[in-house]
């Protein structure tokens, strides 16, 4: 037992037991996930600063390593649903851009750029041939799981580069959850969740230069707790990784965000997502949730 003693007000001490703080055990949950093979990506356009159509994509290496990526949330008991990708749309492997689902309500996409435009409506015809009934499309511009991330308790919603800041108020009367609105300064971290992911219910890890002072503040109030990752952390997009509560699955790059995870309590699970990098994405990007 660990004690600790101080002068009390007359001559005996006050003697404190302190707990020793027992490892927490982190407990996973079954998830179940949405993902776009990448048979047709490539880097032909750039919209966001990763992507240079002028160096070389080997789409064959892009499969590997999403299909790596696949195998690894098969083997932690997750469940991973398939869309069928569409030539001509390079980035849909991306699919956590096309839909936000919470208790089974689904808020659709509308991207910002033309390029990814046609993405949207394949989602939204999944969604409805697997037994969604509740998908609505958004008016505003709304690069869904890219910039919303659902906590288990509020949706923080990154704005700057892509989503409009009135999809916000949208998707809280579509959603039916709290919304708070946080400003990207970076556009290297050009969505949310680049920036920021989800350890735990009321535990994050993100990057705070990559967020506007004011909304720095706000992640220190809600989270004060959090995980702080370095510039090294988030330039790997190491940002963009995906918990179930336990298993942190990461870019393998990440390695001082892993070190950190891993004294919280959970376990790390590396992955290699080089080539998708190229298009400014990593794991998150590849994995919508399915949630309800
Ligand atoms: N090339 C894609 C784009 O710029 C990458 C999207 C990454 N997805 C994400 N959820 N951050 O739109």
């Amino acid at each position: 037992m660990t004690s600790v003693s101080f002068a009390g007000p007359g001559d005996e001490p006050i003697v404190l037991d302190v707990a020793t703080p027992a490892a927490q055990v982190r407990v996973p949950t079954t998830r179940r996930y949405l993902m776009c093979p990448p048979a047709y990506f490539t880097v032909e356009y750039s919209i966001n600063p990763w992507m240079d159509p002028t160096q070389p994509i080997s789409t064959s290496l892009a499969m590997e390593q999403w299909t790596a990526l696949k195998e690894t949330y098969e083997r932690l008991g997750h469940v991973v649903e398939t869309i069928d990708p569409q030539p001509g749309l390079p980035d849909m492997v991306f699919s956590a851009n096309s839909g936000t689902v919470i208790d089974g309500q689904v808020l659709g996409s509308r991207f910002r750029a033309p390029q990814r435009a046609a993405e949207a409506d394949h989602f939204r015809r999944w969604f409805l041939a697997n037994g969604y009934r509740d998908v609505v499309m958004p008016e505003r511009t709304n690069e869904a799981e890219g910039d919303l991330v659902w906590t288990g308790r509020y949706l923080l919603a990154g704005t700057g580069f892509r989503t409009d800041p009135l999809a916000h108020s949208e998707a809280q009367e579509v959603l039916g959850v709290p919304v708070i609105s946080l400003q990207l300064t970076d556009p290297r971290y050009y969505h949310l969740d680049v920036a920021l992911f989800v350890l735990d219910d009321d535990l994050v890890a993100y990057y705070p230069d990559a967020f506007s002072p004011g909304s720095q503040r706000v992640l220190r109030r809600l989270f004060p707790d959090a995980v702080i990752a370095t510039a090294e952390d988030a330039a790997c997009l190491g940002l963009n990784g995906v918990s179930d509560g336990r298993h942190v699955v990461l870019p393998v790059e990440a390695t001082a965000l892993a070190d950190q995870v891993a004294r919280r309590g959970f376990e790390p699970v590396f992955v290699d997502i080089s080539e998708l990098r190229k298009s400014g994405g990593g794991p998150k990007c590849c994995t919508m949730e399915l949630r309800g």
